[in-house]
């Protein structure tokens, strides 16, 4: 076991680097981060079977044979970070202690008191974390109701809602150049209504990587990402050797690289084809670690933009969410066995087969004998297409079976291959292609009856359509029957008809890392526009 043996080798060197650079708070940091991606690496496979007794699995929606997996696997990483930071604190603090030791007579300088307040942070910040595994466990077991997820996460938020108050207390936003001539002014104090704002942070952050999720690996990949963007802008800020704020940049790290570090040994599990889910667990405790940042940090904005995708997401699936339109217990793609043929490879094909055929169009004509195998079988491909209910294709792929048809024709007088050749060309061309041999197993978007939808509901959907953001099934009299979950995952589908699980996944997390090379843009070389 390959995870075994890289613990093994690498823990005692990390200890042993831990030991070098205790007094170096961020190497020391660094060291414990990978002691607890390491852990959680070895940890979550042995707490499968633990887990399962208990009761706590899933079933793989998104795979033929629907295996149960271990669920809420987010709790193991969850506290595998808890114990790490708590493990950190000495070494954060050691340099005030020691140095007081070593420098009594200067007790009194402000430099050398201890920074309580510091402490304070960090602690309030644990607890949040805390408080929110705990609820994001129960919600596992219990399967809350929706009015709880909203609840809960501003309750947990109150610590560092607290400690922001006590800290700084700054409630002013500066007013965007625009909106000053009709504010007539420059500062505004928002009072109570900033903190409602930050609260209500952490209940979109908590709940926001929770519904973007259903497909192996997506709730740890897109906070994978969202984490190593904020943790690239720290370092390049401490980089930039700018003493103003650099402990809110700290603070920020200390918090992310442990959480970097056990989310990408759960990913490793998560990934597809999964081992374990995740659960509610980690989808709160990822949240709830980007609230306690972005508030604590005070980049609370810059973490907005970071969350675009979940916030189109949230936007886009609002209808459902509120109840405008039918909203089924799970909205996640729909799996299909079907052809490996995409629409993009269908329309190259095409035109493959237009090409060769034009040259071959006459001995075609003269040639009588049938067409043989799957690809020259019109009925075969038709039947496997036509289940996804996709008209344009349905019709591309009519014309593309004619042309088969005459294709295979032209090339009858050809030597058969015997199955053995056919099998190993199949397999050496998927392995081409990157493909698995599973790859005949695709994810299409999945549908929802639009029977009770509000008119509301309806005159919204219609706007989606009009902007081509939703695909919507009519009856033969041109009414509306279904339209597609509206989540982005099944966009995507939407938009590229057809991806295995594991495309689907990497599109999101390209998603997010385009999204984060925007959202830097807007924040470094366009907010002078708008705040200068
Ligand atoms: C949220 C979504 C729901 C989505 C679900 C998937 C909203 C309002 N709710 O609900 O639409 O279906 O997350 O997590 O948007 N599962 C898989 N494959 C995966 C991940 C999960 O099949 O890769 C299934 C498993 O059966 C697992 C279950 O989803 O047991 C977990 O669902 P849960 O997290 O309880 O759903 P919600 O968070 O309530
Ligand atoms: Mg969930």
């Amino acid at each position: 076991m390959i995870h075994k043996k890289v613990t093994l080798v690498s823990s005692p060197l990390l200890v042993a680097l831990l030991w070098q650079f205790r007094d170096e708070p961020l190497a020391a940091c660094t060291c414990i981060s990978g002691l607890a991606g390491l852990a959680t690496w070895c940890v979550v496979p042995g707490a499968v079977s633990i887990f399962k007794r208990a009761g706590l699995s899933g079933a793989d929606l998104a795979k033929p044979n629907q295996p149960v997996l271990a669920e809420s696997m987010g709790v193991v990483a969850a506290m595998i970070y808890l114990v790490a930071t708590f493990l950190f604190i000495p070494a954060q603090f050691r340099k005030w202690w020691s140095t007081q030791e070593q420098t009594e007579l200067d007790m009194t300088l402000n430099s050398f008191v201890f920074p309580y307040d510091r402490l304070g942070e960090y602690l309030s910040a644990l607890l949040s974390l805390q408080s929110m595994v705990f609820l994001g466990f129960a919600d596992d077991v219990l399967d809350l109701r929706w009015r709880f997820k909203l609840i809960l996460p501003t309750i947990a938020s109150v610590p560092i809602l607290i400690v922001y108050y006590i800290g700084y207390g700054v409630t002013h936003v500066v007013v965007p150049v625009f909106m000053r001539s009709w504010l007539d002014a420059h500062i505004v104090d928002l009072g109570m209504l900033y903190y409602v704002y930050i609260g209500m942070m952490a209940v979109f952050c908590t709940n926001a990587i929770n519904i973007l999720a259903g497909i192996n690996g997506v709730e740890v990949g897109q906070s994978i990402v969202i984490a190593l963007s904020i943790i690239a802008k720290d370092i390049a800020y401490i980089i930039s050797g700018n003493p103003d704020g650099e402990y809110y940049h700290l603070f920020t790290l200390y918090l992310l690289l442990p959480f970097v570090a056990v989310s990408c040994a759960l990913y490793y599990w998560n990934v597809y084809p999964a081992r374990v889910f995740v659960g509610d667990t980690y989808c709160y405790f990822s949240g709830m670690t980007f609230a306690v940042c972005g508030i604590l940090g005070h980049f609370s904005k810059t973490l907005m933009l970071l969350f675009i995708p979940q916030i189109f997401n949230f936007v886009y699936s609002a209808p459902q969410i509120f109840g405008l339109v039918p909203c089924p217990r799970h909205r996640l793609p729909k799996m299909v066995v079907g052809s490996p043929l995409s629409r993009k490879t269908v329309a190259r094909l095409q035109q493959e087969i237009d090409a060769e055929n034009s040259g071959a169009a006459s001995d075609a004509s003269s040639d009588g004998g049938s067409a043989t195998g799957d690809a020259s079988n019109p009925s075969i491909l038709s039947d496997k297409i036509s289940s996804d209910h996709h008209g344009t294709l349905f019709t591309l792929h009519k014309s593309i079976s004619t042309a088969m048809t005459s294709f295979a024709k032209a090339k009858a007088n050809k030597p058969k291959r015997s199955n053995s050749t056919l099998r190993r060309s199949r397999s050496q061309s998927l392995r081409a292609s990157g493909s698995s041999p599973n790859a005949g197993i695709y994810m299409v978007a999945s549908r929802t009856s639009l029977e009770g939808a509000k008119p509301l509901g309806l005159l919204i959907i219609k706007l989606y359509e009009h902007i081509g953001i939703a695909d919507i099934e009519r009856d033969d009299q041109g009414n509306i029957m279904t339209v597609n979950n509206l989540t982005l995952l099944n966009l995507v589908l939407v938009l590229c008809h057809r991806l295995t699980e594991s495309q689907l996944n990497n599109r999101i997390l390209l998603i997010q890392v385009l999204n984060s090379v925007l959202a830097f843009f807007i924040r470094y070389r366009l907010s002078h526009l708008f705040y200068f």
